[in-house]
């Protein structure tokens, strides 16, 4: 097990976004994360690296196991630094190339000197085919290709775990391919993943455990088969419903 997140809570302004969430999954997994608008994806998501701080429950990662409670900054900074996140409207450094961009942690947060970044940052700008593009600001990147800057940027700091947030849900539907191709890599590649995302097909082919959650509930996980073929909770299945007419238009 590489990760165990054990009755995680948050409320914002005493409203409960998070209710017990409980979930865990093994090295090299992919866990995807679904449900409604508000039912707290992202929450759940931002508290894994406390870009939100949980407000109880625990989270195990690797061999450390943390109660949110009284989590210290070395156990914040090391959540951090072994988990990279790739975030729905790309948050690319604007006045930063492709290739600075992907160098930017490896620099600031890893203190690799500015020669061995670069190596790095070059090899996995290639691995996303973006070599030549390398130069290249985000205005002048397509959407798809800003994802995949901010996909190389997450491998390219060797996390334990990468966590996407709808990373295709800003792009054009011709876009949304390539930037789907990258993710399937990284999975081949062995990366364990909590990805959350809208694009059901995706999720059925790439997860190996899903979770529907919605007003802050896991109203039910279990393998996509289980959840898209066979789901037991009736909020599950009008949930799909739902989502199948829409991408059925
Ligand atoms: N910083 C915040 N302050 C106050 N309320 C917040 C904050 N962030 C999220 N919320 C609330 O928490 C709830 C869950 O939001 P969250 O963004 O996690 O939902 P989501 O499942 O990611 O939705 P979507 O599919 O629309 O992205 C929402 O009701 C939202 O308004
Ligand atoms: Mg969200």
């Amino acid at each position: 097990m590489i990760i165990k997140v054990d009755s995680l809570q948050k409320s914002f302004n005493q409203i409960p976004v998070l209710k017990n969430v409980s979930f865990d999954m093994d090295e090299g997994q992919v866990l995807a994360v679904i449900g409604p608008s508000g039912g707290g994806k992202s929450t759940l998501l931002r508290c894994m690296n406390f870009l939100e701080a949980p407000d109880a429950g625990s989270i195990l990662f690797k061999d450390r196991q943390i109660d949110v409670k009284n989590a210290k900054k070395e156990d914040i900074a090391w959540l951090r630094s072994h988990s990279a996140m790739v975030f729905q409207q790309f948050n690319l450094f604007r006045y930063k190339t492709a290739l600075e961009n992907v160098m930017e942690g490896l620099m600031m947060v890893q203190k690799k000197s500015r020669s061995e970044a670069k190596t790095i940052a070059m090899d996995f700008l290639q691995q996303v085919g973006l070599a030549d593009h390398q130069d290249y600001y985000p205005r002048q990147l397509s959407g798809g290709q800003k994802q995949r800057v901010g996909i190389a940027r997450a491998l390219a700091l060797h996390p334990d775990v990468i966590l996407l947030d709808e990373p295709t849900s800003a792009l054009d539907p011709e876009m949304i391919g390539e930037v789907l191709d990258v993710i399937r890599k990284a999975r081949e590649l062995g990366h364990t993943m909590i990805i959350v995302s809208h694009e059901m097909g995706f999720v059925s082919e790439i997860a190996d455990k899903v979770i529907f959650l919605d007003s802050g509930v896991i109203v039910e996980a279990g393998t996509p088969d289980e959840i898209f073929n066979h789901p037991k909770m009736e909020r599950t299945q009008q949930f799909l419903a739902r989502v199948k007419v829409s991408t059925a238009r």
